[in-house]
């Protein structure tokens, strides 16, 4: 147990989630929480997309929705930070509550639906931004009212271009009502041609190229894993992002949350997030992954770049371990990697996906 857990976190439990979460963005905000420095270890450094990170931890998309504590966050040693998702106009979500916490599992239920600021105002936060360089990039979405969703994240490429190094599609949120449908074989086939046909011609008008990444869901058979495989070859797609909240419930002890509506996230979604990651990368090649999942640690970071990784992610972790944990995951993987004679971070990639990937999912029996 480390000290966010012996003394904070009992407190901030006792608040209702969304206040707990506004505080805990208040706080790192205002940089009120000492954090450790990371670990800066070469053996840490990885180069994906284009990009070389410090290291390969990033903070999940979610978690700052509105752009206001990237440069903390970098500063808590993430190696990259996603904000959003942003929708063009903004949104107030779903009514309240819709975020719960199952303490038992260490897992979140949220319904969420993109509350955010809109992309003009979280443009003109990224513009001001001051601190620490470093990698943020932009989740992009969809308006839950739009006529047309693929618009929206052009739109979004269009207005966050000049302020985002890199940018994920999201269309994997359970919490806007046909947002997954995108992740079908013709409907990806026509958003990704639409999104990159407009990446190009932005980057050869502004001089600069933005890596795009898709985000998917974990709750995904066999044949809809081949689809978005085949949706994504040869469009110059950047990469993966694996994946988002679950609407599955296998595993989650009965509780007074349990039966909400949402997207579940945490520790009950790690091996299944694990299982779709080891599969997609067996159906894409080298593309990169960004394992996203029920990570509170290093051995669940491990286990992610294992199945196929090439970087990971996590935000529910942060809740329950607190913002030491993107440090504690570094450090765990530096000596990981010392006691196993691993030159470098990026050696552990898919060390053991044909493992994963022949693991059941619940629904298989
Ligand atoms: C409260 C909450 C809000 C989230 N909001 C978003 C979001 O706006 N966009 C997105 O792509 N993912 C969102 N996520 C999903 C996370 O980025 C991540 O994919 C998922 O929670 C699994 O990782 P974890 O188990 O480490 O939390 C959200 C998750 C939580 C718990």
């Amino acid at each position: 147990m480390n000290l966010f857990e012996a003394l904070l976190r009992p407190v901030l439990f006792r608040l209702d989630p969304e206040r707990a979460h506004a505080l805990a963005i208040e706080a790192l905000r205002c940089r009120l929480v000492p954090l450790p420095a990371p670990p800066a270890d070469a053996r840490l450094a990885v180069t994906v997309a284009g990009f070389d990170l410090p290291n390969p931890v990033g903070m999940a998309a979610g978690f700052d929705k509105n752009a206001v504590i990237a440069g903390p966050l970098l500063a808590a040693g993430f190696g990259f930070v996603e904000i959003g998702t942003v929708t063009p106009r903004p949104q107030s979500g779903n009514p309240r509550p819709r975020l719960f916490r199952l303490e038992r599992d260490g897992a979140i239920i949220n319904r969420m639906g993109f509350n955010n600021d809109g992309q003009e105002r979280v443009a003109g936060r990224l513009a001001a931004r001051t601190g620490p360089r470093g990698i943020v990039g932009v989740n992009i979405g969809a308006n839950r009212d739009s006529p047309d969703f693929i618009a929206d994240y052009v739109a979004g490429l269009e207005r966050l271009w000049d302020v985002a190094d890199y940018f994920t599609a999201n269309i994997s949120s359970p919490n806007t009502p046909g947002l997954r449908d995108l992740q079908g074989r013709a409907a990806l086939g026509e958003l990704l041609a639409r999104l990159l046909d407009r990446r190009e011609q932005l980057a050869a008008g502004r001089g600069r190229r933005r890596p795009v990444f898709v985000k998917i869901a974990p709750d995904l058979d066999n044949r809809q894993m081949d689809a978005i495989a085949a949706a994504v070859e040869g469009t110059g797609l950047d990469g993966l992002i694996i994946a988002n909240t679950t609407l599955s419930r296998h595993g989650l002890r009965p509780g007074p949350h349990a039966g909400e509506a949402g997207g579940l996230s945490g520790r009950p979604l790690f091996e299944r997030s694990t299982i779709v990651l080891a599969r997609m990368r067996q159906r894409v090649g080298s593309l990169p992954l960004v394992g996203v999942g029920g990570i509170d640690g290093a051995r669940s970071a491990i286990a992610k770049l294992e199945a196929g990784a090439n970087l990971i992610q996590f935000y529910t972790g942060m809740v329950y371990r607190g913002p030491a944990l993107a440090g504690a995951v570094n450090r765990g993987l530096v000596r990981f990697m010392a006691a196993n004679a691993v030159a470098r971070v990026g050696d552990l990639t898919g060390r053991r996906t044909g493992e994963w990937a022949s693991r059941k999912l619940p629904e298989e029996g």
